[in-house]
């Protein structure tokens, strides 16, 4: 009798065990969480295990993270005056793991620690963040800033936010951790061979002519994809935008910065004032060699006006590859701009197409005239990258890098840049050079079509009437 008692005992005692942990370990799964939030109302024993000294956790702590994931591109970081615009695995540098892009304010840029969340998890203790201006900052109060993490031992992190000492872990908005595949450093087959980043639009900028034959021009060229940080545009350029983006040729990344602060509309703050260079240009330059640094084999960074033109290649690719077998080491190249001033017109007018009278803004066609650049001032480069070869850039340099920079001589490639006058030279003093008419056939009925699908065409014309002329 004595026994078989002693057994039921024991029998109740493991069911009894059995069960709690059966609790236990259906209370530690975040699926939990989502159907049985009440459960963790009665749940206080969870926030013990935070220490106290680098995460306030508020009263009502919930173990799933992230609390809040951003709806928009640039975030205030609260409790400061900074703002955070993403964040990307990045293991390139000894001791570090992430490096989140933002937007600080020189003048009060204090101590922060990362925090991360684990696969639905917070990370219960904090790793210090290491904060590294940008050395361009023009005067400007505001900075590009990258702040370097480190992921705590057994995370397999996936957000991450910044805290500032003695401020609640809900109240911050976390981060998306992107390109984050870790297996392998060598992506051998990208997606695109070739992503243009076009930094900041804004104003009511309404060139819709110009900007169709760049962008068609570039697909000529073997460009793949053409990203673009939007604070906003004219009416008709927003229309073939949007076109653009159904097909899936263009990226347009919203960039309302001046929700937060008071962009710039010039280069240097004793001049221009404000609170950062042109519309935060340096931080989406940067931002845009993360976005496709596992996607794209090369990078541009380019204005919106500029096309990197190959003079002895038929498009980009033949001359990257020659360019990158003659220079192996190289993951940085700069390219000289030269100007075409629009108000110089080419005589013949056989590219003065008669449907495309009424699109707003300026036809490439018409300006062969270019200026020879004065080479005993600064003269301007723009940036052909491998962007797993930048760490930070500028809009005429990289700042910090690890291959070789290699400046391709002129007359291989250089940026046709058709635009108000540089110089000021008579006419008989530029060179002419009609290296965009080698274009011509593909490239007027391509942009025929694109204005045709916007509505922007005059109707009744064709690309067919302008062959006529030719
Ligand atoms: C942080 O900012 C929030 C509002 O965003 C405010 O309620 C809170 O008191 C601030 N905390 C500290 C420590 O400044
Ligand atoms: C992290 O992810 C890997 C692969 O998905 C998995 O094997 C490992 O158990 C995970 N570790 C933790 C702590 O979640
Ligand atoms: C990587 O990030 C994407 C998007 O945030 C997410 O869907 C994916 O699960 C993440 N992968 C890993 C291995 O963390
Ligand atoms: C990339 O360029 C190569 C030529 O160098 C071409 O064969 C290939 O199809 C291109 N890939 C893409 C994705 O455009
Ligand atoms: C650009 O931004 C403005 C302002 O937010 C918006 O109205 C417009 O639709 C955007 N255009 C595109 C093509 O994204």
């Amino acid at each position: 009798m004595d026994r078989c008692k002693e057994l039921r005992g024991k029998f109740i005692f493991l069911l009894l065990t059995a069960f709690i942990f059966i609790i236990l370990a259906a209370v530690k799964s975040p699926q939990t969480y989502k159907s049985f939030p009440w459960m963790y109302k009665s749940i206080s024993w969870r926030s013990k295990s935070i220490p106290k000294k680098s995460i306030r956790v508020p009263h009502n702590y919930q173990p799933v993270c992230p609390l809040q994931t951003p709806a928009q591109t640039i975030i205030p970081l609260k409790n400061t005056t900074h703002l955070l615009v993403s964040a990307y695995m990045d293991q390139r540098l000894k001791d570090w793991d992430v490096r989140i892009i933002g937007i600080f304010r020189r003048d009060s840029i204090q101590p922060l620690h990362c925090v991360f969340c684990c696969n639905g998890w917070f990370y219960s203790t904090s790793t210090p963040a290491k904060i590294i201006q940008h050395t361009d900052n023009f005067g400007f109060p505001y900075v590009t800033t990258d702040v370097m993490c480190q992921i705590p031992q057994d995370c397999n992190a996936t957000y991450v936010t910044l805290l500032p000492d003695s401020v609640n872990v809900a109240d911050q908005t976390f981060l998306p951790i992107r390109n984050n595949k870790t297996s392998g450093t060598e992506v051998k087959k990208f997606q695109f061979n070739i992503t243009v980043c076009i930094s900041n639009l804004f104003g009511d900028y309404n060139n819709v002519l110009q900007f169709t034959q760049t962008l068609e021009m570039y697909r000529l060229l073997g460009v793949g994809r053409v990203v673009i940080y939007n604070t906003s545009c004219g009416p008709d350029l927003d229309r073939l935008l949007h076109s653009y983006m159904e097909e899936g040729f263009v990226e347009m990344v919203p960039w309302p910065i001046d929700h937060h602060i008071k962009p710039s509309r010039g280069w240097l703050f004793s001049e221009h004032g404000g609170d950062i260079h042109y519309f935060g240009q340096l931080t989406t330059l940067n931002e845009c060699i993360y976005r496709y640094m596992d996607r794209s084999h090369y990078v541009l960074l380019n204005d919106i006006d500029e096309i990197i033109m190959p003079y002895q290649h038929s498009s980009l690719m033949p001359l990257m590859n020659t360019l990158q077998q003659q220079h192996p080491k190289a993951g940085v190249f700069l390219i000289e701009n030269h100007i075409f001033p629009k108000i110089h017109f080419e005589p013949s007018g056989k590219f003065h197409l008669p449907q495309w009278k009424g699109v707003p803004g300026i036809n490439i066609l018409e300006h062969i005239y270019r200026e020879e650049p004065d080479r005993n001032i600064y003269h301007p480069y723009k940036i052909i990258v491998k962007p797993r070869a930048v760490e930070q850039t500028s809009v005429h340099t990289v700042l910090k890098h690890f291959g070789e920079v290699f400046r391709v001589p002129p007359d291989v490639c250089r940026i046709v840049h058709v635009r108000v006058a540089l110089r000021n030279l008579k006419l008989e003093q530029h060179n002419v050079d009609t290296r965009l008419w080698d274009f011509h056939q593909k490239l007027i009925p391509n942009v025929d079509k694109v204005l045709r699908r916007v509505g922007l065409l005059k109707s009744g014309a064709d690309g067919s009437d302008g062959q006529t002329h030719i």
